[in-house]
């Protein structure tokens, strides 16, 4: 508790130097984009007075890879007074946000969209999450933007605080809602999908502007600053991107029917009916980088309707529907089912995950990505700091999975380096 008054204390302070600067930004209603305005947006940068206890660590040094500044880092994170001064109980976030301009301002959270570019091109984002606020609140930070719209999905199963808490956080922003109907996700069967499908309706009704849907978990974070994102989108031309390939060995999945027992996936014994249309089924994965039309496509086409009631009782639905609406000719943004076409997560730009089966050092005939310099959660790598070089010399718009926790030093960095970059930009503009 002494930590979240400290903290609390120190918003304050923060609040009242940068309140009296920042007056004349809160209130004028548009911004027009003249340079002459880009140095008053210095208050946006992140200093060390707003960082928590990992600003101790060098980040220049860090993104370079420097030896001694990583030894450093991995220290501090398995000691176990530093692991404890960067908890954040649930309760600081529902106290910090029933003051919602007082929270924005202290937080940084961009009042304006940085570009013209940026404001004529809003994204639609679907976040999923069941536990550590941290983790969603930095992201949420990091990729917010005014014109962007965000719906949050917490699951049913959640805890009261954390739901209370991102409850808080998303009240203190218009284009920042929870979905209209949540639902209970149990790991590898449909209720994940259920999620995204209703935020998608809940997006798609919100609004008609925006151009582009990203879904993301509390545990993802971008690797680009918002108009990096826009930039790389723009040049898909209306294609969309992510992970589908042949589904091979994991045929499995779609041939046996499943349903849920108790909170958890379980074989029923029967042998499904063959997929609406002969649709040929892909492998995927979850997260998808995808047009408007393709979401108009998910909730009006009727194929897609019929593919959605098939797929109910087959085993982690989410790793394949999107890959394969992605290869239904008509479907805005999607290639042909050839496997000509087929594209692996790798060369998609959705999503960047460290699996630890591909992990190994270059030159090596399995290896996929260099070694994980955190730990790993159910096979997945969870970044270190250590990651960072390598994570930003990638393509992906987003990365999986990073870790308040366990590694917020990372984290810390990555979000440093993003709105220092997005300041940078406004430069050259
Ligand atoms: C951080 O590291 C950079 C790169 O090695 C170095 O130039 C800089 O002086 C360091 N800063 C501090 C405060 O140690
Ligand atoms: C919440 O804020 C009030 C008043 O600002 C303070 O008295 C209280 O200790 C805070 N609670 C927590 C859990 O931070």
């Amino acid at each position: 508790m002494r930590l979240v008054k400290r903290r609390l204390l120190k918003l304050l302070l923060l609040s009242v130097v940068l309140g009296s600067l920042c007056m004349l930004w809160v209130s004028r209603p548009k911004m027009s984009w003249n340079p002459s305005y880009i140095m008053g947006y210095s208050w946006l940068e992140y200093t060390n007075e707003d960082g928590g206890p990992e600003k101790v660590c060098n980040c220049s040094a860090i993104l370079r890879g420097e030896t001694g500044a990583l030894e450093q880092a991995k220290l501090l994170t398995i000691t176990k007074d530093f692991k404890e001064s960067v908890q954040i109980p649930d309760e600081y976030y529902i106290n910090a946000t029933q003051d919602c301009s007082q929270f924005k301002l202290s937080r940084k959270y961009l009042p304006y969209p940085l570009s013209q570019e940026e404001e004529d091109f809003p994204l639609a984002y679907s976040m999923l999450v069941h536990h550590k606020v941290q983790n969603f609140e930095r992201l949420l930070r990091a990729i917010y933007s005014p014109q962007n719209i965000y719906c949050v999905h917490v699951d049913k199963k959640s805890d009261t605080s954390f739901f209370s808490a991102i409850m808080g956080i998303t009240s203190c922003f218009p284009n920042v809602f929870m979905v209209s109907k949540p639902v209970s996700v149990v790991y590898a069967a449909w209720p994940r999908v259920q999620a995204d499908l209703n935020c998608m309706a809940d997006l798609y009704d919100a609004s008609t502007r925006w151009k582009y849907f990203i879904n993301l978990c509390g545990q993802d974070f971008p690797l680009k600053t918002n108009l990096e994102i826009v930039q790389m989108l723009r040049s898909l031309r209306g294609g969309n991107s992510m992970e589908s390939e042949q589904i091979g060995e994991k045929k499995w999945r779609v041939t046996n029917s499943y349903q849920i027992v108790d909170g958890q996936i379980q074989a029923t014994g029967k042998v499904k009916d063959p997929p609406p249309f002969n649709l040929p089924i892909m492998s995927g994965n979850a997260y998808i980088v995808v047009s408007r039309g393709y979401i108009r496509s998910v909730l009006e086409d009727s194929r897609i309707q019929a593919l959605i009631e098939w797929a109910k009782d087959t085993y982690s639905p989410d790793e394949f529907l999107w890959a394969t609406i992605q290869r239904i000719p008509g479907v805005p943004g999607s290639t042909w089912p050839n496997s000509k076409y087929d594209m692996t997560d790798i060369n998609a730009i959705a999503r960047l995950v460290k699996w630890w089966s591909h992990e190994g050092s270059q030159g090596s005939l399995d290896a996929a990505y260099p070694e994980c310099h955190g730990n790993h959660v159910r096979s997945i790598c969870v970044y270190g700091a250590g990651d960072l070089p390598w994570l930003l010399e990638q393509h992906h718009l987003f990365a999986n999975k990073f870790d308040t926790d366990t590694d917020p030093i990372a984290v810390y960095c990555l979000e440093k380096y993003l709105r220092q970059k997005a300041l940078a930009e406004l430069h050259w503009m």
